[in-house]
């Protein structure tokens, strides 16, 4: 089977979605590696028998130095590919020119990169907001994209619009996995 980490920083939903739809199946979680101590998400991974691995952030002097850390446990779990699900951090060089991973991200990029996007994509003109898989890069939510899927705003309130988005992006990170993993089977 395929093995995949994944990285965290916080609830752990997205996490949860892939250990309940495809570790074990169509391929393994080897690792789960957050940045917080105090992620819900680290009890969400022990219930799928996941290891976790905490790199406590605020033990590294410098961004480096905390991906240098992150980069040498990953290596140790040889996944074949990283799943950045919820990972709340900014990446150097030193991790995005070593690691093969992608990243799950509230909106339709290229718009709306960084912080908050879920609120900055329901308050644009656009009709339609969403997520998106990407391969990540040097270059914050900047990597090429590997799929989306879109939601329309009309009618929604914030909170009807955030748990579309909640749901959409589980279905369109399984995808974007599958495709990483096997780029020439996309699902359907
Ligand atoms: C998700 O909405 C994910 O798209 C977003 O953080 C949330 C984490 O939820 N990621 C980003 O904004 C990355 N730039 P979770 O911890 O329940 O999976």
């Amino acid at each position: 089977m395929k093995r995949i980490a994944i990285l965290f920083s916080g609830r752990g939903s997205n996490l949860e979605y892939i250990a309940k739809a495809m570790h074990q199946k169509e391929l393994v979680i080897v690792v789960a590696v957050t940045n917080n101590p105090e992620a819900e998400g680290i009890l969400v991974a022990k219930r799928y028998g996941i290891v976790v691995e905490v790199v406590d952030a605020k033990k590294y002097a410098s961004r480096e130095d905390f991906d240098k850390e992150v980069v040498r446990i990953l290596k140790t779990y040889k996944p074949e590919l990283t799943v950045l699900a919820g990972f709340m951090r900014i990446l150097t060089p030193l991790f995005t020119s070593e690691i093969r991973a992608i990243n799950l991200h509230p909106s339709l990029l290229p718009r709306h990169k960084g912080l908050h996007a879920i609120e900055k994509s329901y308050a644009d003109t656009y009709a339609e907001g969403g997520a998106t898989v990407h391969w990540v890069n040097s270059e914050l939510d900047g990597g090429e994209i590997i799929c989306q899927k879109k939601i329309a705003k009309q009618g929604l309130s914030l909170e009807r619009y955030r748990s579309k988005i909640k749901s959409t992006e589980k279905e369109v990170l399984a995808e974007g996995i599958a495709i990483a993993l096997c780029p020439n089977k996309a699902r359907v």
